[in-house]
């Protein structure tokens, strides 16, 4: 039998790594990461750490093929000295620094469409549009990524940002849940099939892709997604 391959996920306290760990089952040899301890670690090998520790961020990477970083403050008013500077930006380099030097296959990191939230709603954003924020959490999330494509192409190492839309669940939109909110959402399920051909797709030395579901209007446009990937949403915030 083949070994298993060695996913490392950090942030896998939170929302979207708890949902995604049970998604993936036993499929891969887990790695878990987290500042706070991870309840039901069901065998996985778990480490409580500060991913603003360049160190803590080397130990966790050691002997890993792929990495999908979670760890971030998530929040669109967060606040640059107190909240963003360690999580969203020091862990961010410590761990494509640590992917690069343990040897790494893969780091596949959490953006955000806020990273392109400053576009006129009426435009489509596409994957090669330039960041254009319009909070400094957003901001954070394109330093990810311009941090990522200095780490493939100029160290070699692959790398994929996911432009994540709005996560939640199909059955949560109400009827009165506004256009512009369907426009961007994601739901668990179609990221955590985003999540699975980001890691199992060969050969992608870069790329920024755009993760929403199957909305009848996207906000942001997921051609270049289904493409390079063979990502296939199921979901359609607009169906409900
Ligand atoms: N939830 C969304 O709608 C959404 C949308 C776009 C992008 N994202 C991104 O997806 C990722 C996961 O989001 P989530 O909703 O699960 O958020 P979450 O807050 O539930 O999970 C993030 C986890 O990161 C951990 N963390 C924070 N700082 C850390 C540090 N210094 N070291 C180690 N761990 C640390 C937290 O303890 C938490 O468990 C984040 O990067 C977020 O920015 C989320």
């Amino acid at each position: 039998m083949s070994e298993k391959r060695k996913l490392l996920i950090t942030g896998a306290a939170g929302n979207i790594g708890s949902y995604y760990r049970a998604h993936l089952g036993d499929r891969y040899a887990l790695r878990l990461a987290d500042i706070v301890p991870i309840a039901d670690p069901s065998g996985c090998e778990t480490f409580v750490c500060d991913l603003s520790d360049p160190e803590a961020a080397q130990r966790i990477c050691a002997g890993m093929d792929t990495v999908l970083h979670l760890a971030a403050n998530p929040h669109t008013h967060a606040e640059f000295y107190k909240d963003l500077l360690d999580a969203n930006f020091k862990a961010v380099y410590n761990i494509y620094r640590a992917a690069k030097d343990q040897g790494c296959r893969r780091v596949i990191f959490a953006s955000s469409i806020n990273a392109v939230g400053a576009y006129p709603r009426d435009r489509q954003i596409r994957p090669e549009d330039a960041p254009r924020p319009g909070n400094v959490y957003g901001a954070s999330k394109a330093f990810g990524e311009t941090l990522g494509s200095y780490f493939a192409f100029a160290e070699g190492l692959s790398v994929i940002c996911i432009r994540i839309g709005a996560v939640g669940h199909l059955e949560h939109i109400k009827k009165r849940s506004p256009h512009y909110y369907r426009s961007i959402f994601v739901s668990y399920a179609d990221l955590s099939r985003l999540f699975d051909r980001c890691i199992e797709t060969p050969d992608i030395p870069f790329a920024i892709v755009h993760g929403l579901s199957n909305n009848r209007f996207q906000r942001m446009d997921l051609t270049a997604t289904r493409q390079l990937l063979g990502y296939e949403p199921q979901d359609d915030a607009f169906s409900v």
